[in-house]
């Protein structure tokens, strides 16, 4: 069944939203603090690992009302139902979205054209979980009998980002494999990583959906010819594995059949680190801690489908983005981790958030007459205060921020953790409360400047405050938190594409310039010479040609 396709502008509680946000949109955080004594409690989600106050956004509890309003006149309920059903609903290319599927337990069942998938589903988490155990007790070998101490995910875009960021993410929980990930076809890239690799204790994993991307191609081609320069063409399959849908090509790349992981075209690229691009993660974990982010995505897939949208992260942390980006007109969100640990999840958020609702035609084909995906951004605290948070305090831009940060650290500093959780807390505090002229004039009290120099320096130090944040606390960065973690923001890009009107869960928008690549490439190889340029692109190229 198809999703509804409502332009949400023509809704009645979006025009009470519109009337609500001139009520709200010059109210100072601190005021609705002052004026609601309630308002930190109510504006707060405790759900079981995970405390979501959502207090420091520029709401009250009237304006998460209509926007749930502006959700069920929506039908965001049906939607969430049909999503987690296997509808079509990736209409634009004829799918599914079933990455919730993935980590669903075994006896749950969920079909796609009249089919169960859910057995099958266990039967690729079997094949992970026995070729994980093998490698990482030693039990698979390279080819001339010694244990893999490397491992190689080759893969681009949703086969590298999902995987990249969940390894350096669980770092702590590593086995004794050295995970790498080669993505960029810019050879440099793979010659770095290969440079220090024994081939003979090496493992590739080849990661793509559809086997037919550039990069992971010539990445592969390059690495395989590398590895065939000291080792027999038997060897290879002892050597490189893959995870893909294209079993044909892969087959025909030389790949043995028993080395691959198949996965399903259900499953969106930026979606598939539960499937078996997965693979890489149980690697460098260990099975256990694999299926444990599984878990984590499974139990926050419970709290989406079932928790009323007044207490439902997913659903309020979505609501927010539409009350921000589409009334206070604000165009971009940071994401905050205070953990170092989390250091590429912005990265890997850019691709989920900014590939799916990046859409300029809504589900009815027509051009939407609103705005739509917001820009990603952020870095790990404390080093982002250090660099582009003097523009988040005293900018002229309004940029949403979520802060995540853990209870417990997770080897037990407690000096350095306090140090750390002390900017998570202040910052959220000073971006709301800002510093007055008052405050600002009482600091140069007792200093021997003139009255003209206090009030000519004093503009500078003024902080107006009432920058909206929310606060994600968590108890401690698990496997399973972690899955939490990502599913969450996972329904929320579900969420604001259902509002918004439009199909997340294609990508068109990337295949334009990929199209053009491949002919100028023939260009550059003298294969073609038909290439039609603009004055600028043809400038360039003969500046490059001329020059290599
Ligand atoms: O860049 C577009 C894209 O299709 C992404 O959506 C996808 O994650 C990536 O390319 C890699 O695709 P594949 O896994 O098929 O190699």
């Amino acid at each position: 069944m198809a999703l509804k396709a409502t332009n949400p502008t023509t809704t009645n509680a979006w025009k009470k939203l519109q009337a609500h946000f001139e009520t709200i949109k010059a109210q100072h955080l601190k005021t609705l603090f002052k004026s609601d004594t309630e308002r930190a409690n109510d504006l707060t989600v405790k759900w079981d690992d995970f405390y979501v106050d959502f207090s420091k956004n520029r709401i009250t509890t009237e304006t998460v009302n209509l926007l749930v309003e502006l959700a069920n006149e929506l039908d965001l309920k049906d939607a969430i139902s049909k999503y987690f059903k296997g509808d079509i609903i990736n209409a634009t290319e004829g799918r599914a979205v079933l990455h919730t599927a993935l980590r669903a337990p075994k006896d749950a069942t969920v079909y796609v054209d009249g089919e169960n998938v859910i057995p099958e589903i266990h039967e690729v988490k079997k094949k992970i979980e026995n070729f994980t155990n093998a490698v990482v007790n030693g039990d698979h070998k390279g080819f001339s009998g010694k244990a893999i101490t490397d491992i190689v995910n080759i893969g681009i875009g949703g086969s590298d980002l999902g995987p990249a960021m969940v390894v350096d993410s669980l770092q702590y929980y590593k086995n004794q494999l050295a995970t790498h990930f080669v993505s960029n076809v810019d050879g440099d890239h793979y010659q770095e990583i290969i440079k220090n690799l024994n081939p003979e204790t090496t493992l590739f994993v080849i990661v793509s959906k559809t086997f037919t991307t550039q990069e992971t191609l010539s990445n592969a081609n390059s690495i395989r010819a590398w590895f065939l320069e000291s080792q027999p063409t038997e060897a290879v399959s002892k050597h490189f594995v893959a995870v893909s849908t294209n079993i044909e090509s892969v087959k025909a790349f030389g790949i043995d059949e028993e080395n691959i992981f198949p996965m399903k075209d259900w499953v969106g690229g930026r979606f598939s680190l539960w499937s078996a691009v997965g693979l890489s993660i149980s690697l460098a974990l260990g099975y256990k801690h694999f299926e444990s982010l599984l878990e984590g995505a499974h139990k926050m897939d419970e709290h989406f489908k079932t928790a009323d949208f007044n207490e439902n992260i997913p659903v309020i942390s979505a609501l927010l983005t539409v009350w921000y980006n589409n009334f206070f007109e604000s165009e971009s969100e940071a994401i905050i981790p205070y953990t170092q640990y989390l250091n590429q999840f912005a990265t890997y958020l850019q691709q989920g958030i900014m590939e799916s609702n990046g859409k300029s035609v809504d589900r009815n084909g027509n051009k939407v007459n609103y705005q739509t995906g917001t820009l990603i951004w952020g870095e790990p605290g404390t080093n982002s205060q250090h660099a582009f948070f003097q523009l988040i305090h005293q900018g002229t831009k309004l940029i949403p921020t979520d802060f995540i940060g853990y209870v417990n650290s997770l080897y037990g500093n407690k000096d350095h953790h306090d140090k750390l959780m002390s900017n998570y807390f202040a910052q959220t505090e000073a971006l709301m409360n800002g510093k007055t002229e008052e405050e600002v004039l009482a600091e140069f009290e007792g200093k021997t400047m003139s009255k003209e120099a206090i009030s000519a320096l004093a503009p500078f130090k003024i902080f107006e405050g009432n920058k909206p944040t929310t606060s994600l606390l968590i108890t401690k960065l698990t496997p399973e938190s972690l899955g939490k973690l990502i599913a969450m923001y996972e329904h929320k890009i579900f969420v604001q594409g259902i509002i918004w009107n439009i199909y997340s869960y294609d990508q068109f928008g990337v295949e334009l310039g990929k199209q053009l690549a491949k002919s100028i490439l023939d260009e550059l190889n003298n294969t073609s010479k038909d290439g039609k340029h603009d004055a600028s692109t043809q400038n360039l190229l003969a500046f490059y040609m001329n020059n290599c």
